[in-house]
């Protein structure tokens, strides 16, 4: 099975600082990095880090040579992507003490994802493929409509969650990657209780089997016959960017390696942690390698 992951590409602005800046306030950062980033190109790289087979379709500007030289180094197939006119799609990202981030994203090139360029890339796809959405890119409900007429598996991580989602054909999504923000939002439920969230979802979308991601509380699989918990491993926060991109690629990999559910969470919920104690993106990504060795450990102590 072939991954077409059709997503963003940004450059991150990282500012380090004390505190998130404050309405009226001017503070100084302790540094600043320019990183890669973008869910789609995080997520490509963890696909790619994890063993899957993976080719990253979207579109950059001319800046945009270290977002293709880093897909290029991990392996990921690069041939769909596009130059547009526009400047490559950039995120400012501030990272506090606590390895907190919050982010504002800029479309740039992401935004010039047209339907005639989905349906180039589409035709190389067929049934035995999987095609993975974020919600970064322009004509994300198209390319959902033209994967299932081509009867791939859809996955969406509906990340940032807008009003727009609603109007997108999500009744055709066999996976969703969520954490508890896009959960409660996706579920229509009032609620901060996983439980009630995870109802909400499966009455709205009964086709669909689900991740949710809850941070330090762990992350749960569903769908409508069973229910998996995953723990998360603590580890000291330094920066959470890209924790959930690395989730989602890790435990892709895992399903179409055909690996179980239980075994998928785990190295998934492992490489997240693992991401979250180093700085940046896409660069905070770890190897397969070093995840299973820590589980291997893991495995003997108990
Ligand atoms: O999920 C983290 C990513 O969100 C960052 O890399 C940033 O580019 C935004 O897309």
């Amino acid at each position: 099975m072939k991954i077409l992951n059709l997503g963003s590409l940004n450059i991150d602005k990282i500012y380090q600082v004390e505190h998130f800046v404050e309405p009226k306030e001017t503070i100084k950062s302790a540094a600043y990095k320019e990183l890669c980033g973008g869910k789609g190109l995080n997520q490509s790289i963890a696909l790619a880090k994890a063993g899957a087979d993976v080719y990253h379709a979207g579109c950059i500007g001319q800046d945009g040579e270290m977002l293709v030289n880093i897909l290029k180094e991990h392996r990921v197939k690069t041939d769909y992507l596009r130059h547009s006119t526009k400047p490559s799609g950039h995120a400012v990202i501030q990272v506090n003490r606590e390895g907190q981030n919050n982010i504002i994203i800029c479309g740039g090139a992401n935004d010039d994802v047209t339907e005639p360029y989905i349906d180039e890339v589409l035709a190389d796809f067929s049934k035995e493929d999987m095609i993975l959405l974020q919600n970064e890119i322009s004509n994300v409900d198209y390319a959902i409509k033209k994967a299932r007429d081509r009867g791939m598996k859809i996955v969406v991580n509906p990340s940032p969650v807008n009003q727009e989602l609603e109007t997108y054909g999500l009744q055709k999504v066999d996976y969703f990657i969520l954490n508890e923000v896009e959960g409660k939002y996706l579920s229509g439920k009032e609620t901060d209780r996983p439980e009630e969230m995870m109802e909400g979802l499966k009455e709205k979308f009964p086709q669909a089997a689900f991740v949710l991601t809850l941070g330090e509380n762990g992350a749960y699989y569903f769908d409508a016959e069973r229910c998996v918990y995953q723990k998360s491993y603590q580890v000291e926060a330094v920066d959470t960017t890209g924790a959930g991109d690395t989730f989602s690629g890790y435990f892709l990999a895992g399903l179409v390696q055909g690996r179980r559910i239980e075994e998928s969470l785990r190295s998934a919920s492992m490489a997240a942690a693992l991401a979250v104690s180093r700085h940046g993106a896409a660069p905070s990504i770890p190897d397969m390698q070093e995840v299973n060795e820590i589980l291997n450990k893991e495995d003997k102590e108990i």
